[in-house]
């Protein structure tokens, strides 16, 4: 099937422990904020690529794709009540979720300073420019976690489908870009395995704005491996975490 082809092709040898990984059982840590409140369970390489953002109190944050709203729930334990924290998703059905997520996993404090809404991530570019300190971009992939584990997905699974998505992740890239403040930080981050997903688009943005330069993220978790732009951490060797693939970008004032 062309899914194992592909990925054969990108992991070589790599690839038969890494596929088995993939089928098993993840590694989520729970996140609870106070008593009384609902438990939200998160894989601990999605918390990591959320807290690379290094949100402080006091900043405006924008997590640009944020439904089912995990990450979410982390910038609001980080902001803790101070600045602004504006939740978007596209999607009137994922938003609801969120909506859910934030009134009952939150405490009120915190939940303030939130503002869900339901733009088009390719718009904030246009529309807010140069609004926000610190941006979360994690963006529509392939999922092939999810892709692997369901049979009618793995179905309709094709390159140009990686392609297609490369693509768009590119386009919200620069419009979370030119949504920075200078001196702002962008964490781009996807669940992706394929590089075309990951470090090409980030390379591409680096190429098309140069304003932008490359952190590199600090303390990984076990068995996360450095790519050349950023971190993939992926569960053959970080014991079930991921796949997450994360890069952190700042704007140069
Ligand atoms: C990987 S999921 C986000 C997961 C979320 N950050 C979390 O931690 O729960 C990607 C999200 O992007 C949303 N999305 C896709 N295209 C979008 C666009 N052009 N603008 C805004 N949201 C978009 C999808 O509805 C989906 O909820």
């Amino acid at each position: 099937m062309e899914f194992f082809d592909y990925y054969e092709k990108l992991f070589g040898n790599r690839w038969s422990a890494l596929l088995e990984s993939l089928k098993g059982e993840g590694r989520a840590v729970e996140l609870r904020f106070g008593d009384g409140l609902e438990p939200y369970y998160l894989d601990e390489a999605s918390v990591f690529a959320a807290k690379a953002l290094d949100v402080q109190p006091g900043d405006e944050v924008l997590d640009m794709c944020a439904a089912p709203g995990g990450k979410t729930l982390v910038i609001a334990s980080l902001l803790k009540g101070k600045g602004s924290l504006q939740s978007n998703d596209r999607s009137p059905e994922r938003r609801l979720r969120l909506q859910h997520v934030i009134e009952n996993s939150l405490p009120e404090t915190w939940r303030g300073i939130i503002k869900v809404t339901g733009y088009d991530g390719m718009k904030f570019g246009l529309h807010k420019k140069e609004c926000f300190d610190k941006i979360l971009l994690d963006a529509p992939c392939s999922s092939d976690r999810h892709v692997l584990n369901s049979p009618s997905h793995l179905e309709v699974w094709s390159a140009k489908r990686v392609k297609r998505l490369s693509v768009e992740q590119g386009a919200l890239l620069a419009s979370a870009v030119d949504a920075l403040k200078p001196g702002g930080t962008v964490v781009y981050g996807t669940c992706a395995l394929s590089p075309m997903e990951n470090d090409d688009v980030v390379k591409k943005i680096l190429k098309k704005r140069p304003s932008m330069k490359m952190v590199e993220i600090g303390d990984l978790l076990p068995g996360a491996d450095r790519t050349e732009f950023g971190v993939h951490i992926l569960p053959d060797r970080s014991e079930g975490r991921g796949p997450i693939y994360c890069a952190k970008l700042v704007k140069m004032v």
